[in-house]
């Protein structure tokens, strides 16, 4: 059977709405992305936790023990891993399973963000997970929270952002959120930690972290969170966004 143009048209998936908020880890950018897909019943695309799992993953497979990473295979790897984004009726997040199994927290910490850093410089691990990541946008409006969101994997989103915030005042968070749970925390290591995964990420080849030429560029060094939203939303009620 031929299909007619107008039939084809038909068949093209409905598009549904994209804002994106990219820039380093530690700005706000979990938090407010959260909050908007709450409030307008979007799904929240983490897409940090998908480089987080290939990273585990490939440190798991002994392939980050050398100083040459070896971009095939962890392509391959990630090829291999059977990646599902599943809603949560309880906690109204959306899990991720591997293989069948929920990642949890275990990716979360400053070492598996490490090991993502790494694997996300090669163009063939970002390739392998692209796909994944537009494939959301199909299925209800999406909040995509990264690097390249806005930049490459949703370069015609609704609304585009790119929250910032200085070193110093992220790694002050972040030693105030370890304080908070009882846990030990060494202000110049987690400086410094931040200092290289930056420069990492925004100096690689592929996708660097930058924000995107139509972005919203917003610094939240001295914003609350509570501030951080309402300029956010503010810009997508301006790109006509609804809520
Ligand atoms: O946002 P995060 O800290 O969970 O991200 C972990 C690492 O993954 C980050 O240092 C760079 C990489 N990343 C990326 O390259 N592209 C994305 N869209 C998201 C994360």
């Amino acid at each position: 059977m031929t299909l007619d143009t107008a039939s084809k048209a038909q068949l093209t998936p409905p598009r549904y709405p994209v804002i994106t908020i990219d820039g380093p880890s530690g700005a706000g950018k979990g938090t407010v992305a959260w909050r908007l897909a709450k409030e307008l019943d979007y799904q929240l695309l983490d897409s940090g936790a998908l480089y987080r799992i290939v990273g585990l993953k490939a440190f798991e497979a002994g392939l980050l023990a050398t100083d040459k990473l070896d971009e095939d295979a962890i392509a391959t790897l990630t090829e291999q891993l059977s990646i599902n984004f599943e809603p949560n009726e309880a906690t109204g997040n959306v899990d991720i399973l591997i293989d069948g199994a929920l990642i949890g927290r275990d990716i979360r910490n400053e070492t598996v963000g490490g090991y993502a850093s790494k694997v996300a410089v090669f163009p063939k691990v970002r390739q392998a997970l692209l796909y994944l990541q537009q494939q959301m946008a199909e299925q209800s409006g999406v909040i995509a929270d990264g690097r390249d969101m806005g930049t490459v994997v949703f370069p015609d989103a609704d609304a585009k952002v790119y929250l910032t915030a200085s070193g110093e005042s992220r790694a002050q968070r972040r030693v105030a959120q370890l304080e908070q749970a009882g846990e030990a925390a060494d202000y110049a290591a987690i400086l410094a930690t931040i200092q290289e995964r930056d420069i990492r990420d925004e100096t690689r080849s592929a996708s660097p972290s930058k924000p995107a030429e139509d972005a919203l560029v917003l610094d939240s060094s001295a914003l609350t969170a509570e501030q951080v939203y309402h300029a956010i939303k503010a810009h997508c009620q301006a790109q006509g966004i609804c809520f």
